[in-house]
């Protein structure tokens, strides 16, 4: 262990704490693998295969999480609800990341603040689910946990949780990782040229004058501080990615010391999270999360306390170490003006630093008649722009925001500027998961956050 650097981080490594310590804690959501043995093969290999991301980089990530807490940047996280291992495809790979990037330059350029850019991605392959089976037709099968676990159709032979899954995950989620990596290695994030990120919507959609709007007029800043700087300016991004934390024993198989840094690191992911249903203090997720030192995330739901809140800042964040935890507060369009308030309130008279994140999604899900799982549009832009005034009134900031997306033309969420009826839902619906935000719906929230957050930096101003 490197004791200068801990006694510079004033943080310490938490008591009675192993990366399988979580197995004395119940743990929820747990798949039931009918072949022990085999599972403990898979769990072996995993343990020797290279990890996904390395400790410089959760480094990095913390310390822009540490700004965002402060205000200085803001939080872009989105992706699909759950990968699949189908979609490992390129397209589908490239264009969720140039939706992102057209995301991260609308905030950019609307909020005159850098960007933290997280993907969804790279090993979100597993999900919580209401049951721990299902029956249709007489007939019960586990439930379908992801692509982690098992498989969707509803047969004895794919429902049956499968450890060598995980094995396939680890190596989907390094394909995935490579790719982006490559992509924005070579240049394709290059503000030189937002054409590579267009996508066909751009030539035809009612927000296209807006974007390429501003897409020239970054370029003219870029093209002006060149003139400045008598140099180009190389703006290469950082892009890192986060997944639910829900299948323990793949994560504890990914959970590494590193030669250079003291502690544990979960290297499957930058930034790992718990989910809403995981989320109980003395529960197995919380005791895993404890002893990681990346960045961590946890769901907070309509019928979290504040003293709840307050429980888990002291086991997952007792030194009060920057960037190290972020609340995803999902509490619905219709709640969270009562929910919100009393939870800041309570962590910002604690004077406890955390930063907080609206997810829009998932407090927002409704079945329309014809039986599509589906969200407003008009819910989630609410749920957005409650969420910042909720903030201001408070005294918090309100630091990012969590979002189910695809770059794909999808009809799975209702509203927005084309004004999605229950009948489009019909024309493209592919989630077998939660809906998500079509790529012009994606940049239409982007928009949103940033009109109301001029809106609310005005008076400060004067
Ligand atoms: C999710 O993010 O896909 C999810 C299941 O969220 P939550 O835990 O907030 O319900
Ligand atoms: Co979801």
């Amino acid at each position: 262990m490197n004791s200068s650097e801990r006694n510079l981080r004033a943080v310490n490594l938490p008591a009675d704490w192993a990366p399988d310590s979580w197995r004395a804690r119940p743990a929820l959501q747990m798949p039931t693998y009918p072949d022990p043995a085999g599972l403990e093969q898979a769990l072996a290999e995993l343990r020797r295969l290279p990890p996904l991301v390395t400790s410089w980089e959760i480094f990095s990530l913390k310390k822009q999480l540490a700004e965002a807490q402060e205000g200085k940047r803001f939080l872009l996280q989105g992706g699909d609800c759950a990968e699949s291992f189908s979609d490992c495809e390129s397209g589908l790979i490239s264009n969720r990341l140039k939706v992102l990037l057209q995301m991260s330059l609308v905030l950019v350029h609307g909020m005159h603040l850098p960007v933290v850019r997280v993907g969804r991605f790279a090993g979100q392959y597993a999900k919580p689910r209401s049951a721990d089976s299902e029956t249709r037709d007489g007939i019960t099968l586990p439930s379908y946990r992801g692509d982690l676990v098992n498989q969707p159709e509803f047969t004895e032979a794919a429902r049956v949780p499968d450890p060598r899954r995980m094995i396939k995950a680890h190596a989907r989620s390094a394909m995935t990782m490579n790719f982006v990596r490559a992509l924005i290695d070579g240049g394709f994030a290059d503000l030189h040229h937002p054409e590579y990120w267009n996508l066909s919507w751009v030539g035809y959609s009612p927000l296209a004058n807006e974007y390429q709007q501003m897409v020239s007029s970054l370029g003219d800043a870029v093209r002006f501080m060149e003139t400045l700087a008598g140099s180009e300016v190389h703006n290469r991004i950082d892009f890192y990615t986060s997944h639910e934390a829900l299948l323990l024993p793949y994560e504890e198989a990914l959970t590494r010391e590193v030669p250079r840094h003291w502690g544990w690191f979960n290297l499957s992911t930058h930034y790992p999270w718990i989910g809403m249903r995981t989320a109980a203090v003395d529960g197995a997720h919380v005791e895993y999360l404890r002893g990681v030192r990346n960045p961590i995330a946890i769901k907070v739901g309509p019928s979290v306390h504040p003293d709840q809140l307050l429980r888990l800042i002291d086991v997952l964040n007792p030194d009060d170490e920057p960037g190290r935890l972020t609340f995803i507060h999902r509490m619905g369009a219709a709640q969270i003006a009562d929910r919100l308030p009393p939870l800041l309130e309570a962590v910002r008279r604690d004077g406890r630093r955390v930063l907080w994140v609206c997810d829009p999604m998932h407090g927002n899900t409704e079945s329309t008649s014809n039986g599509y799982k589906t969200r407003r549009f008009d819910n989630v832009r609410s749920e957005v722009e409650q969420s910042f005034d909720l903030h201001a009134s408070v005294g918090t900031r309100l630091g990012g925001v969590h979002l189910e997306l695809t770059g794909e033309d999808v009809t799975e969420c209702t509203g927005g500027a084309r004004e999605l009826t229950d009948v489009d839902l019909e024309r493209a619906y592919r989630s077998t998961v939660d809906p998500r935000l079509n790529y012009e719906q994606s940049l239409e929230i982007a928009m949103c956050i940033v009109r109301k957050q001029n809106q609310l930096a005005v008076p400060t101003l004067r």
